[in-house]
């Protein structure tokens, strides 16, 4: 099956590239690549081959567009096409996280990269942070922030929870943070946090500040006003709610993050990750001309923007994407209910859309559980948090698996889910 999606008007916002020419053909002769002239032959008989489900909370599912997206031939990164594309990446970028301002850097590495980046840019050594922490990803944003010489604070929520919007404002009150830093969803615990009210929190206290996001989980697939909410970066990757393979740091930088980057006193405190290196690059590309400072994933730019063209040109519309997260989030999170098995979020107002976090029936080891999921062709993931990660297991449900109903991914992950459990219950009583 190839799958294909109808359209919605382009163009993209901001200075439209000039080979990025709107896509209007009917639904049924749609491909989703005018560069390449041998694609509606080739693309039309391309279906990945046939494998075990993947909803982990990421790396999760691609299309196949973007799958044969990402096995374009090779282009130089200096080429015209290469360039329009790229800006157009830029642009897209913008309109997923609906900001016209933001800066984007898309950057070959992983998520971990957008740490490195705010660590570098942003933060001098002896500077103060706040980091909100929800889990294990809060620890590891933090322990990186360190090793660029910032002074961090934190406030450890229990497991299960996020700080709290007066915990938050008590302790901007106390100190002058440069930033205050959390995690959108902490795919360790699946606990989604109030962005707009922390950012409406700490921006009320203390304008200076500025509000980063770990949105790793969240982008896509969770929504993210970042001008209206006032959130100052959100850094994120492409193998989760952007349908996209690995290798891939998306982040935006607001205005507001700009300025303070520009306004430094000591330079960026890393070679790779420095923006002093990557804005021209970003500014070159998006007005449609190459520049080089590092090689970009050149393939991954073009599944990315595959991608990107299905998620903000194409149906369901941006806020349909996030319904479908959401009501695919309460089938699986409703399935989990009815088995008996507990979330670990402890306010189901508070956990994530595009996963879901469970923990183990009682007596039932992961290694007990997870194999009879893999059995059934479902791959799900293990616990993550370092204290409880042998108490639960955790279901990604992101992407194409939400948005493209017709795959019946979610049906698939109930009924494994159901019959795993089962089975692995009948296999005590016999033992
Ligand atoms: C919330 C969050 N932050 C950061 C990361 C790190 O991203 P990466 O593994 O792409 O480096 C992850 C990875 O899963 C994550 O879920």
């Amino acid at each position: 099956m190839v799958h294909r999606l109808p359209l919605r008007p382009f163009p993209v916002s901001g200075a439209p590239s000039p080979t990025f020419a709107p896509i209007l053909r009917p639904a049924s002769s749609l491909h989703l690549y005018p560069r390449r002239s041998f694609t509606s032959t080739i693309m039309a008989g391309f279906k990945q081959e046939p494998h075990k489900l993947l909803v982990i909370p990421g790396p999760i599912e691609v299309s196949d567009e973007v799958l044969y997206a990402n096995a374009h031939p090779s282009v130089s990164h200096m080429s015209a096409d290469f360039s329009s594309v790229f800006g157009d990446c830029i642009r897209m970028t913008r309109e997923v996280l609906y900001t016209t301002t933001a800066q984007p850097f898309l950057i070959s590495g992983s998520g971990t990269l957008g740490w490195d980046q705010v660590a570098a840019n942003l933060v001098e050594s002896g500077e103060h942070v706040l980091v909100l922490n929800s889990g294990y990803f809060g620890d590891s944003f933090a322990e990186c922030l360190k090793v660029y010489g910032a002074n961090v604070d934190e406030i450890r929520a229990p497991f299960g929870a996020a700080a709290t919007l007066p915990d938050v404002e008590k302790a901007v009150l106390s100190k002058k943070y440069k930033i205050v830093a959390f995690t959108h969803v902490d795919t360790s615990t699946g606990v989604l946090s109030d962005a707009k009210g922390i950012a409406e929190t700490v921006k009320r206290v203390s304008p200076e500040t500025l509000v980063v996001m770990d949105s790793v989980c969240s982008v896509a697939s969770e929504e993210i006003r970042m001008d209206d909410w006032r959130i100052d970066v959100v850094l994120t990757a492409s193998q989760k709610g952007l349908g996209t393979p690995p290798g891939l740091s998306i982040l935006a930088a607001s205005e507001q993050a700009m300025k303070v980057f520009e306004n430094r006193s000591t330079p960026p405190a890393s070679y790779y990750a420095s923006w002093k290196k990557w804005l021209p690059i970003m500014q070159s590309y998006e007005k449609g001309s190459a520049a080089y400072f590092a090689t970009p994933p050149v393939n991954l730019i073009y599944a990315y923007h595959v991608s990107l063209t299905q998620i903000t040109k194409q149906s369901p519309s941006l806020e349909e994407r996030f319904k479908l997260h959401k009501e695919a989030s309460q089938r699986v999170k409703g399935a989990a209910a009815e088995l008996g098995l507990e979330q670990l979020p402890l306010d189901p107002a508070f956990a994530a859309n595009g996963m879901t976090a469970i923990y183990l029936p009682p007596g039932v080891a992961a290694s007990d559980l997870i194999p009879r999921l893999l059995k059934r062709d479902v791959v799900v993931a293990g616990g993550l948090h370092k204290d409880h990660k042998e108490k639960y297991f955790r279901i990604g449900h992101m992407g194409v698996t939400v948005v493209d109903k017709s795959r019946g991914d979610i049906d698939k992950i109930i009924a494994a889910m159901k019959d795993s459990v089962a089975e692995a219950l009948a296999s005590k009583k016999t033992a």
